[in-house]
C-alpha cells in the first residue's frame, strides 16, 4: 500500500476546513483530498436515514480516488454514519466526535460541560453518551444552533450579524456556568473568537475536528501509513458540490492558500 495515498476528509459544506487546517500544520507531508456536500448543506435539520445515504455517496466518491483514510469532518455525519462505515469499508475511518469528548474531559475541572452542534448531533445525544460512559457524573448541557452553520457557509462568520445571533442563541448556556464548552460542529470554530467571547473567557472551547487529527496522527504510526515524500499545495484537492467560487472565498482565506484547486462535482440528488 502506497503511504503517498491522500486522506480523504468529508463534510457537508467548509466546516471540514478547520480539521484540514490542523491536519495541515501537524501533518504537512499528508497529500488531502476533501470533499464539501455544499449543495444539500445543512445536514443538521436532515432525517438521519438521509445523512447516511448522503455520506456514503461522499464516501464512495473518495474511495474511488484511491483514499489510505477517510477523516469524517462532521459531527452530524459522524453521529449517525460512522460506525456503519467504518464496519463496510476496508481502510481506516475517523469521526470527530470521540476525540472532541476526550479532550473535553481532559480539559474539564468541575465536569460542567457543553455541546453545541445542530439538530441531527444534538438529537443523538452521542456527545453525552460518550462523555458520560467514559465519567458518569459529567454534567452535560446541549444546544443546538442552527443558525450558526447558514452564517458561516455564506461567509458572514466575521459580521455583527454573526456577533448578534451566537450572543442571542448561546444566552441558554450562560446560566449553566461550564468550564469548558465543546464545538460539536466543524464549521463553528469558524465563530470561535465570538463564541469565546460570548460564553466568556474562563469557558475552554474544546475544536473537536482539530482534536481529531491528534487520532489521525496515532493511525498513521499504527498503520505505519505516514507519507515521508515532501508534498506541495497542489498535492490538496477539494471538491465541491456547490458553488467552487464561494468555497475558494473562503478556503483560501481559512487555510491562507492562494492558488487553491477546487472543483464542482454533481453527488446526487437533493
Ligand atoms: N459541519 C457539520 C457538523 O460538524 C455539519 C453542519 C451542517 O451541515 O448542518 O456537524
Amino acid at each position: 500500500m502506497s503511504n503517498e495515498r491522500p486522506i480523504g476528509f468529508i463534510d457537508s459544506g467548509v466546516g471540514g476546513l478547520t480539521v484540514v487546517k490542523e491536519a495541515m500544520r501537524q501533518l504537512p507531508n499528508e497529500e488531502i483530498l476533501y470533499l464539501g456536500d455544499t449543495a444539500r448543506c445543512p445536514y443538521g435539520p436532515r432525517p438521519a436515514e438521509q445523512v447516511i445515504e448522503f455520506t456514503w455517496q461522499m464516501t464512495r466518491f473518495l474511495l474511488k480516488k484511491n483514499i489510505k483514510m477517510l477523516v469524517i469532518a462532521c459531527n452530524t455525519a459522524t453521529a449517525v454514519a460512522l460506525d456503519e462505515i467504518k464496519k463496510n469499508v476496508d481502510i481506516p475511518v475517523i469521526g470527530v466526535i470521540q476525540p472532541g469528548s476526550r479532550a473535553a474531559l481532559k480539559a474539564s475541572d468541575t465536569g460542567r460541560v457543553g455541546i453545541i452542534g445542530t439538530i441531527g448531533t444534538v438529537k443523538s445525544g452521542s456527545y453525552k453518551h460518550e462523555l458520560q460512559e467514559k465519567a458518569p457524573d459529567t454534567h452535560v448541557s446541549s444546544l443546538a444552533c442552527p443558525k450558526f452553520v447558514p452564517i458561516v457557509e455564506s461567509n458572514q462568520f466575521n459580521s455583527s450579524v454573526a456577533k448578534k445571533i451566537v450572543s442571542q442563541t448561546l444566552a441558554p448556556l450562560k446560566k449553566e456556568k461550564l468550564d469548558t464548552l465543546i464545538l460539536g460542529c466543524t464549521h463553528y470554530p469558524l465563530l470561535r473568537p465570538i463564541i469565546q467571547n460570548v460564553i466568556g473567557q474562563q469557558v475552554t472551547l474544546i475544536d473537536s475536528g482539530a482534536e481529531t487529527v491528534n487520532d489521525v496522527s496515532t493511525l498513521l504510526d499504527y498503520f505505519n501509513l505516514n507519507n515521508y515524500e515532501q508534498t506541495d499545495t497542489k498535492a490538496r484537492n477539494f471538491y465541491t458540490t456547490g458553488s467552487p467560487k464561494m468555497f475558494k472565498d473562503i478556503a483560501s482565506e481559512w487555510l491562507n492558500i492562494t492558488n487553491l484547486n477546487v472543483e464542482h462535482i454533481e453527488l446526487g440528488g437533493k
